[in-house]
């Protein structure tokens, strides 16, 4: 494997994460402020070229999983042109190429994103009360998105998940329908810990552990199965034994998984952050823009890769955290 993305842990980056854009259409409140965040002026976002030249370079490197992100991928005007040309990568070896979105706006798109090579989707969708999702997304919408979550299955895509964030005192009482709706939907629905980021209004009260949910959820549905995890799997997976579909724990907070961790992401500005949590950035936008080789942008890349911390900075008690597709760092006090 490629010794610019293997780092001091031996821990081989296989995966990159690509967000494509800044921008949202909605306004999750665990994500962003109502008024939005502030954006980066275009100019100084990476233009689609730069950022297929950076997704050939890590695929030529054994990078064989591309996820695009947001903000909301599919905000971005050129999504399907962009695909398209990813796709064009798997002959260079990308295996899978899967979008996290909240589904609002994917129904013209989401056919043609299939045909040119897109085998997963991600959708976030935090609860199954269509009041309740405007309190939460503060927009409407709630209809598109499950219209996604059965286009998706319709169109015969390999991956369909949702990201269920559970927030105590919010959504947690939800998790038993969501649990439900695995009943006649081959889908696999994560419930994730809720995590610390930029102003989120984050505090340990709100966060539901997993091993609370799974206990609350055997209490209701009778002994879950444990299916068997990837290797580099951030989610523990169960199902409800004769369920279509099948549910996971995304558990960041109370245990988290960065020993096994494959991941690089790319900022929509053209950062690489070697973790989600990380500080630690090299502009790869400044890079390309400065007439670098690809030999140079290697260089640059092995050595924020080599020094990727052991784990993440949210597991001990004061820490900088950045929201997960925004390039600047917010301090986050010390937990009482
Ligand atoms: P797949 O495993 O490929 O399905 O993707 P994913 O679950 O990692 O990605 P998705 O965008 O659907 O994110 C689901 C949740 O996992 C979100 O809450 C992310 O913030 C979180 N997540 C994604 N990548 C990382 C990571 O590297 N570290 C941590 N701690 N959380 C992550
Ligand atoms: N904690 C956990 N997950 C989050 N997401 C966004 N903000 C948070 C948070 N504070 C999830 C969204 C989306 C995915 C990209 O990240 O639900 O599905
Ligand atoms: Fe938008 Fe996703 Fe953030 Fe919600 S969680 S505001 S859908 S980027």
């Amino acid at each position: 494997f490629s010794p610019f993305l293997t780092d001091k842990f031996n821990r081989k980056h296989s995966y990159l994460r690509i967000s494509l854009t800044e921008r949202c259409n909605l306004r999750c409140t665990y994500c962003m402020p109502a008024e939005g965040v502030d954006l980066t002026p275009t100019n100084e976002l990476l233009t689609t070229e730069e950022i297929i030249r950076l997704a050939r370079l890590f695929v030529q490197q054994g990078v064989t999983k591309i996820r695009l992100t947001g903000g909301e991928p599919t905000v971005r005007p050129d999504i399907i042109e962009l695909v398209a040309e990813l796709g064009k990568l798997k002959h260079l070896g990308l295996k899978h190429i899967a979008m996290t979105s909240n589904g609002i706006a994917l129904k013209r798109k989401l056919p043609k994103l299939v045909e040119n090579g897109m085998d997963g989707l991600n959708l976030s969708l935090d609860t199954l009360d269509s009041n309740k999702f405007e309190i939460i997304t503060r927009r409407r919408g709630f209809e598109n998105v499950l219209g996604s979550v059965d286009q998706a299955i319709d169109l015969g895509m390999k991956s369909v998940k949702i990201n269920c964030v559970v927030i105590r005192g919010v959504n947690d009482r939800e998790v038993p329908d969501f649990v439900a709706f695995t009943q006649k939907k081959p889908v696999n629905v994560r419930f994730i810990e809720y995590m610390p980021f930029d102003g989120n209004k984050w505090n340990s009260d709100k966060l539901v552990p997993y091993k609370e949910l799974i206990s609350n959820i055997e209490t209701r549905f009778g002994a879950l199965k444990k299916l068997t995890d990837d290797p580099n799997d951030t989610t523990k997976a169960f199902k409800i034994p004769g369920y279509a579909g099948q549910i996971g724990f995304i558990t960041s907070m109370s245990d988290h998984f960065c020993g096994t961790c494959n991941r690089l992401r790319i900022t929509a500005d053209g950062n690489l952050k070697v973790c989600l949590f990380g500080p630690n950035e090299v502009s790869l936008r400044d890079a390309m823009r400065g007439a670098q080789t690809d030999e140079d942008l290697l260089e640059v890349i092995g050595v924020a890769v080599g020094n990727k911390k052991k784990q993440h900075a949210a597991t001990i008690p004061s820490y900088h955290v950045s929201n997960q597709w925004r390039s600047r760092t917010a301090f986050i006090p010390p937990l009482s």
